[in-house]
């Protein structure tokens, strides 16, 4: 056998994802596992987290709350195998129903959970190496916690590093002694699945909550002359779980914390790690810098250069290398290289911000195409607009997109200069080189190098003021 155990590349047959626990502390509607850390679900994390096997099935076990369950699972993981536990009778239940739905498997085969967001993938293949490593029939993940309570114990034969697993109790089955034990069952396991088959079916339910356990696997297999090995994790964080809000709003943290780690350590300047929140699809290139108050959520990439915040939040927006984003909140919007948008911008969806073009303060765009080097920079609605390349928009122009019943684009050509405190009332065109005079509400087309003025004209009144007061006395009051 090669040194390098983690090298072994043979597919495991499954891996089982237990999720149809009732959640009950999270005081929910929401399936427990279908809260969100770090912009996805923990089912998604654990999805990832399996997918880093390339196991040849993954089947979610579900139960409590299964229609919202399943409908997040279609959309996240369509190939997912879905199993019923119709009865939460115990975690040796549960994937007993996981492996009814894999008639046939043999091999080996994982066991994890829905509510573990920060497990990772390499952890799961670095548990699956030792399980081959020492031909164990089963291998669990273990770690020790800060505070053990609550999870299982794990009992070794001996203290040698390398010692077999005898059995795991329950915190609430065991004695003071093993109470004392700090090594804890992480709930994620290999099994192998003959071994695995044969005894799910004869546990029993000898225990204070009266329920299948899948940790009693560890003696059945014991019993039978098969090897029970331990994958000591000392990354205990990665195997914490979520029972509650508190320890959602912890693991969020941590799992931020992490993703921020990595893009530090990938070039990425982070100016204050404590309030920057990046999801864990967010993409960055090196050089990019996040001031404080970021939020990068979705889909969200950033090329190099590019500098977010303060007090920013992206939603699935494409920023260009080099863009500059100024407390801004933007949803499936794009900003092209060397683009500025802000302070105080709201794009929202379908705005797609050209080359070196200019978003201003207090400017809302919606599905609006900015060309290359125009500029929207102050007090702008900007809807259902297609403004063309080198266009000056002037503060306060209002894009009318909408007449109560109907949205129309209004389409401004390349060069045009809107005066201050316009509305186009869409759909009109504006021509190339077209010139809106401030103030006029257009509401037909103005052509190519034509100038619109549409407003009333200005009357001046010669020496108005003067006669205006001499009709007032010394204290302001009309004279008559
Ligand atoms: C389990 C382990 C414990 C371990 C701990 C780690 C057992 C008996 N105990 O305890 O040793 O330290 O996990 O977190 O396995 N589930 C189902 N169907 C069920 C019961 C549970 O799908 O009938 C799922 C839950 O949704 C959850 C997982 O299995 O995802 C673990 O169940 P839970 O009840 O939280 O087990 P613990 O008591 O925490
Ligand atoms: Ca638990």
């Amino acid at each position: 056998m090669s040194d390098n155990i983690s090298d072994d590349v043979d597919r495991i047959a499954a891996v089982i994802i237990m999720a149809a626990g009732a959640g009950t502390r999270m005081k929910s509607a929401r399936p427990k596992v279908l809260h969100q850390v770090a912009g996805r679900t923990m089912l998604a994390h654990a999805i990832t987290a399996a997918d880093a096997l390339a196991p040849e099935r993954i089947v979610v076990v579900v139960g409590h709350g299964r229609e919202q369950v399943e409908a997040h699972l279609a959309d996240v993981a369509p190939d997912a195998v879905v199993a019923v536990q119709e009865e939460l009778l115990g975690t040796g239940d549960a994937v007993r129903c996981g492996l009814a739905a894999l008639p046939g498997i043999s091999g080996k085969l994982v066991v994890t959970s829905g509510d573990v967001p920060l497990l990772e993938g390499a952890t799961l293949r670095a548990m699956l190496a030792t399980h081959r490593h020492h031909h164990n029939t089963a291998t669990v993940l273990t770690t020790v916690v800060p505070d053990p309570t609550d999870y299982g114990r794990v009992i070794r034969d001996d203290d040698a590093p390398d010692a077999q697993i005898a059995r795991i109790v329950e915190h609430r089955d065991a004695t003071d002694a093993e109470r004392e034990v700090a090594e804890i069952n992480s709930g994620i396991y290999v099994f192998d699945v003959d071994a695995l088959r044969a005894g799910l079916g004869q546990l029993g339910t000898d225990n204070d909550q009266h329920q299948i356990y899948l940790t009693d696997m560890v003696s059945w297999i014991r019993a039978r002359d098969g090897r029970v090995g331990a994958h000591l994790l000392a990354d205990y964080l990665q195997v914490e779980g979520v029972n509650d809000r508190v320890q959602l709003a912890a693991r969020n943290g941590q799992l931020n914390a992490r993703i921020l780690d990595g893009w530090m350590r990938a070039g990425v300047t982070v100016v204050d790690p404590a309030t920057t929140w990046v999801h864990a699809g967010v993409d960055l290139a090196p050089d990019v810098t996040l001031l404080p108050g970021t939020s990068l959520e979705g889909a969200t990439s950033v090329a190099t250069g590019a500098v977010i915040g303060p007090d920013t939040t992206l939603v699935d927006v494409e920023v260009g290398e080099g863009a500059s984003v100024v407390r801004t909140h933007a949803t499936l919007a794009e900003i092209g290289p060397g683009a500025t948008v802000g302070p105080f911008s709201y794009l929202r969806p379908g705005t797609r911000i050209g080359v070196h073009a200019k978003v201003g303060a207090f400017v809302e765009a919606k599905n609006a195409v900015i060309g290359e080097g125009s500029k929207v920079p102050h007090l702008t609605y900007c809807g259902d607009a297609v403004i063309g390349e080198g266009v000056n928009i002037g503060a306060g122009t209002i894009f009318a997109n909408y007449d109560g019943v109907h949205k129309y684009t209004s389409t401004i050509g390349d060069r045009a200069f809107v005066g201050s405190n316009s509305v186009l009332v869409a759909p009109v065109q504006l021509g190339d080189d077209a010139f809106v005079a401030a103030g006029s509400a257009i509401t037909g087309d103005v052509g190519a190098g034509d100038l619109g003025v549409a407003r009333g004209r200005q009357r001046n009144i010669s020496g108005w003021v003067a006669r205006k007061h001499a009709s007032r006395n010394d204290t302001g009051e009309a004279v008559k």
